[in-house]
């Protein structure tokens, strides 16, 4: 059976940086208590040109150009998102516009910030029962239009980005195993209310607010408690230990959520990649956009086995091991 391996990786972020020191102005809080509770010092927001597909488009053409594909070889495009530019048509479409992908067809799946594993679980799918498809999967985000920038419990910890990767079948790389969760019933402690359009051409004057509202304490234990869960399930599933890993690639949300999963799985300081301090939590962006820097750093040589791991709104959580 084929399994979806990596071609290619790419990401965009937004040109404009917002650091700890710019949200003093903002809202009453520190570059001192952001960092020692977050491990973030910088963000990045999305202005003008800069919208959600456009972020996406712009990760995925350079995802293509390293797999040695053209937009017209993608059979289908997967936009993993909570902030998509319209509710309908789906970002996924509009990047399929964006990028001339007229082969593929299109849709978006919301998962939160488990958005990228889960679309990385469904390409595996795909390609499993179609193995000759090409899978273009992005996490991409601007969530800065969905924070209310008064409120310092949400509006230190977000950013914008986009990361993408092409998928194609392999006999020996790609997906071996995933492990998805969600919990409903614990929605309303991290959640955003029905959406205005972002489409800034028709974006209504009257902004009754429809930002991200989170019970931060509440989510941070259920992140840790439910990440190490996933994480031993998969291990167990596959026969496998930490020692087995190369690399452990979690969901960037916040530097003492990290660290706590790395002393209760005792994983090697060397053996997980944060990259939180410099774009703070991108949701369904953060692991693909992590997945790119380790990529263009050739941190993995061919064999080696990665771990993705992340927790989001819903609640969503999971584990996905591919082989490099
Ligand atoms: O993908 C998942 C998305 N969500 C997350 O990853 C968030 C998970 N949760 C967290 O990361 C943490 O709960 C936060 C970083 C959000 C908050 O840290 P905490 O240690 O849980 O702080 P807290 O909410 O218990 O608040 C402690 C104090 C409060 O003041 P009092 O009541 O003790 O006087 C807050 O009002 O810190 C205050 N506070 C702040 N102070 C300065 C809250 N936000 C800020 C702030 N600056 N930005």
């Amino acid at each position: 059976m084929k399994h979806a391996a990596l071609l290619g990786t790419g990401s965009c972020l937004p040109r404009r940086i917002l650091t700890n020191s710019d949200l003093e102005k903002m809202v009453e809080t520190s570059d001192d208590w952001i960092v020692s509770r977050t491990g973030i010092r910088t963000r990045r927001i999305a202005g003008k040109g800069e919208d959600n597909f456009r972020l996406a488009g712009r990760a995925a053409k350079k995802a293509l150009n390293m797999a040695g594909l053209s937009a017209a070889d993608v059979d289908l495009i997967l936009v993993a998102t909570i902030t998509p530019h319209m509710m309908m048509p789906s970002c996924a479409c509009f990047v399929q516009a964006e990028i001339g992908a007229e082969n593929a067809f299109a849709y978006d799946l919301n998962a939160a910030c488990s958005g990228f594993l889960y679309g990385l679980d469904l390409a595996d799918k795909y390609i499993a029962s179609q193995p000759d498809m090409n899978v273009l999967l992005i996490g991409s985000e601007t969530l800065s239009a969905r924070i209310n920038w008064q409120d310092r419990n949400t509006c230190i910890l977000f950013g914008d980005g986009a990361g993408a990767v092409v998928l194609s079948g392999s006999d020996t790389r790609g997906v071996q195993a995933s492990c998805l969760y969600s919990d409903g019933r614990l929605w309303n402690l991290l959640y955003m209310d029905s959406p205005e359009s972002l489409n800034p051409e028709i974006k209504q004057k009257d902004r009754r607010g429809c930002y991200m509202q989170m019970s931060g304490p509440d989510v941070f234990k259920f992140a840790v408690r439910s990440m190490e869960q996933a994480i031993r399930n998969l291990l167990r599933k596959e026969n496998l230990s930490i020692d087995d890993l190369a690399l452990v690639i979690p969901h960037q949300a916040n530097i003492r959520i990290l660290n706590k999963l790395v002393e209760r799985l005792v994983i090697p300081e060397e053996k997980i990649f944060i990259n939180v301090e410099r774009y703070g939590n991108t949701s369904a962006a953060s692991i693909p956009i992590a997945l790119d820097e380790v990529n263009r750093k050739n941190r993995l040589q061919r064999g080696d086995k990665l771990l993705f791991c992340s927790f989001g709104g819903g609640f969503t959580w999971g584990a996905v091991l591919m082989q490099w």
